[in-house]
């Protein structure tokens, strides 16, 4: 017993070690320490930079720094340690931040700092942006100037219409999240009454306005009638009279993107007003899973926890990305909530790691940098095993899974059942959970 635990504390000091190392190597912009190679009388290594453009301090963002750096800084030490991977070449980076000073993504400093980094460094490939609005303008100039754009972030469906020729999306796009929305429809047979209802405040990164963009898209390419309903979390007091009065008249399958508390205020309202509530079906779009942190996401504690958990239990579907055991759990800054988010991180380390396997396969001459295109599409269309990636489509993004799962009483049930409007065969599996493809 103490034997093991020695040892296991031996190689943790290991990777520590090594880590900090990494740091000394290749730590943010300015801070470059020159390494002493004693012993090492190998031909010079060409350095490979990478450019990393993300949120340096607002862990609001599921791609900021904090959280993702750990794990670029995993996948470059793998790739630098490993001598068959892009021998004599040694992968470096160098990072920018695309906050304004209020910590907000800027669709205005990301492409400043692009440019700064693409003249001071000639990087190879661009890592980041992570939000919509700064990849944007990032992603016209990296095709301007051919060089990868590799990023599992910027979820929108713009990204993937081709006017971004250079953007490799590993993470779990909006598209995606549309076609499973798309499945859940034609499995139930639902063509009419749907209705998207999402908080937008038109502001910052509009998390909840671009995956019900995904939505849209998918559910109109198969001529579902769609109504929206919108209003803005961040200006209280929602007016849920008016809410009320579209579900009405417009909705009767509903999905919701919002945060769980304003869900949850929507249900009780819902449960307390005069309507047929054996019609309606409501789908929360949760895109890391917040809610399902507590057993039972109807409750606060307060004076209205038992009608919640009523509300709940009208045909509430949660849809949220599966659970991967992503290993990077560990190297998570101490102190930052939302482990749901690693799989952005995840995404991040796929990226790079594939990025290094298509770039090995140009057999690099020293000296040479090959096309930026060559390797966006070395890097589309293979099956590749990594933390959340199994397989990038041609449209180059991930495709993780997204899952579904049934509140009812706080119990997951994995079956769902339907008590009027459109009748349905009880107790159905839920043939769509993990669609791909
Ligand atoms: C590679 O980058 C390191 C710093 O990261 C620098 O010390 C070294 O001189 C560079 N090598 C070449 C060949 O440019
Ligand atoms: C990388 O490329 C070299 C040279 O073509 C090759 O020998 C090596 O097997 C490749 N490495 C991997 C991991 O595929
Ligand atoms: C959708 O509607 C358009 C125009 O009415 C029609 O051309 C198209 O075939 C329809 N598509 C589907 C999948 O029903
Ligand atoms: C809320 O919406 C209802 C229904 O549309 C409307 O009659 C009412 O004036 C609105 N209340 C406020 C405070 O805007
Ligand atoms: C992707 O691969 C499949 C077979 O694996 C092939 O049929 C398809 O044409 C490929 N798509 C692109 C864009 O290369």
């Amino acid at each position: 017993m103490s034997c093991c635990r020695a040892c296991s504390a031996g190689s943790v000091l290991l990777v520590l070690l090594v880590l900090l190392d990494l740091w000394g190597v290749s730590g943010h912009l300015g801070h470059h320490h020159r390494r002493h190679a004693r012993g090492h009388h190998e031909r010079p290594q060409q350095n490979i930079t990478l450019a990393v453009i993300l949120p340096e301090t607002n862990t609001a963002y599921p791609w900021a720094w904090p959280r993702i750096g750990p794990a670029l800084q995993r996948a470059i030490l793998k790739i630098n340690s490993d001598p068959n991977l892009l021998p004599n070449h040694h992968l470096t980076y160098v990072f920018k931040n695309s906050e304004n000073p209020s910590g907000i993504c800027s669709e205005s400093v990301a492409p400043l700092v692009a440019v700064d980094l693409e003249f001071a460094y000639k990087p190879w490939a661009f890592i980041g942006p992570g939000c919509s609005y700064t990849a944007s303008p990032v992603g016209l100039f990296t095709t301007h100037w051919d060089v990868p754009l590799i990023t599992a972030g910027a979820p929108a469906v713009a990204f993937l219409d081709g006017i971004y020729p250079t953007i490799t999306n590993t993470g779990p796009t909006h598209k995606k999240l549309g076609r499973f929305a798309l499945r859940i429809c034609e499995h139930f047979g639902w063509r009419e009454y749907v209705t998207l209802m999402f908080s937008d405040n038109k502001e910052d990164d509009r998390p909840c306005y671009f995956a019900m963009e995904g939505l849209y898209t998918e559910l109109k390419s198969i001529n579902i009638s769609l109504q929206d309903s919108v209003f803005e979390e961040n200006k209280p007091p929602i007016n849920y009279s008016q809410i009320l009065a579209d579900i009405q008249s417009i909705g009767r399958v509903m999905f919701v993107c919002c945060s769980p508390d304003v869900f949850r205020r929507l249900m009780i309202e819902f449960w307390n007003a005069d309507l047929p509530h054996e019609q309606y079906v409501f789908l929360f779009i949760d895109l890391f899973a917040d809610s399902l942190r507590s057993r039972q996401p109807w409750a606060r504690g307060d004076q209205d926890d038992a009608i919640a958990k009523e509300a709940f239990q009208v045909q509430n579907l949660q849809v949220f990305r599966s659970r991967r055991e992503v290993d990077l759990l560990q190297l998570q800054r101490a102190g930052l909530s939302g482990e749901e988010m690693n799989i952005i991180a995840g995404g991040f380390y796929d990226g790079l790691m594939l990025y290094a396997h298509a770039l090995n396969e140009t057999a690099l001459a020293a000296g040479t940098r090959p096309p930026g295109k060559l390797i966006s599409e070395k890097m589309w269309n293979r099956t590749f095993h990594g933390q959340c990636t199994d397989k990038l489509s041609h449209v180059s993004e991930c495709l993780s899974p997204f899952t579904i799962q049934e509140q009812q009483g706080g119990v997951h049930l994995n079956s769902v059942w339907w008590l009027g409007w459109r009748p349905l065969e009880t107790a159905a599996p839920l043939a769509f959970v993990g669609v791909s493809s």
